[in-house]
């Protein structure tokens, strides 16, 4: 399959196709998001969340989305894969971000970056943008901002707060940003602002009308069945078939029921047998499946 570019994003809104984006973190959830056809991965700053089990995404650092931005790399997605910027780097102003942005794509491959916020934000954006690497914005429910925030909240209910994001909206567009994600904001301010746009909006609690929609992979599957906040829909509960099959491998284990001879290398030869090859047999098969 082609590689999915900023051009393909652009097109889709043209033609009222909906936009799929969802986050990975390393190499083999990229590949199963990948195969599932959709547009763009998100190495999210929610990996903070949801890989290192912190309450927010600010312990998150440049050196970790480096990290799984390259892991998720190697799965060798058609899907573009954008990078979150986190805490700490874009803060310090355009020229942080600028240089965060470039290690980014350098170091780990990533294809665009996206930068929360709006208001002293735009020019982060609009210098990335400038140096020709593809920038997505993100407005409304900005998780970096919590503190500000005075916690996670739906953010844009009031006249003059809808305003300002719609303001940020297009003041973002005109930067340079190619796409625009709108979190946890009232669905018709997200209509709105997606009608007001050349560039596609992906929302994430934002309703209906948004150009296209994004979702942690960890909240989508159903990891925590108890994570259940109004804008997640679990598509599965593998909160309860991975502990149902680790509990089966237990039992298994603890009867003797595993391993058979069916998963186990044959006899010793008497004579002139060489070792079998298996962590190479092993590794043969995984390259090939790429
Ligand atoms: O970090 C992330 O995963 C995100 C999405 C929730 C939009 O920013």
């Amino acid at each position: 399959m082609a590689k999915t570019t900023r051009l393909d994003l652009l097109r889709a809104k043209e033609e009222g196709r909906k936009l799929v984006v969802v986050t990975a973190y390393d190499y083999s959830i990229a590949r199963l998001v990948d195969a599932a056809g959709v547009d763009a991965i998100l190495v999210g700053d929610s990996l903070g969340n949801v890989i290192q089990g912190h309450e927010s995404t600010l312990p998150v650092t440049l050196e970790h989305m480096i990290y799984h931005t390259a892991c998720v790399q190697r799965a060798r997605p058609s899907a573009q894969v954008v990078a979150d910027l986190p805490f700490g780097t874009f803060q310090r102003g355009a020229a942080a971000a600028l240089d965060a942005s470039i290690r980014l794509v350098q170091e780990s491959g990533a294809e665009a970056v996206k930068i929360e916020g709006g208001g002293p934000r735009v020019a982060a954006v609009e210098a990335v943008a400038h140096a020709d690497i593809p920038v997505w914005g993100h407005l409304g429910l900005t998780p970096q901002s919590v503190h500000a925030f005075g916690g996670f909240r739906v953010q844009g209910k009031q006249a003059e707060a809808a305003r300002r994001i719609r303001e940020e909206a297009r003041r973002l567009e005109s930067a340079g940003a190619c796409a625009l994600v709108l979190e946890c904001v009232p669905h018709d301010l997200a209509s709105e602002i997606t009608r007001s746009l050349q560039i596609p909006t992906i929302g994430i609690g934002a309703g209906p009308g948004c150009d296209g929609q994004v979702l942690v992979f960890h909240d989508l599957l159903g990891f925590d069945l108890d994570f259940t906040p109004r804008f997640v829909k679990h598509y599965d509960s593998v909160g309860r078939s991975i502990p149902e099959a680790l509990r089966r491998f237990a039992q298994e284990v603890r009867d003797g029921a595993f391993p058979t001879l069916e998963h186990s290398y044959g006899t010793v030869e008497e004579a002139g047998g060489g070792a079998t090859p298996a962590g190479r047999d092993t590794r043969a098969k995984r390259a090939g499946r790429r």
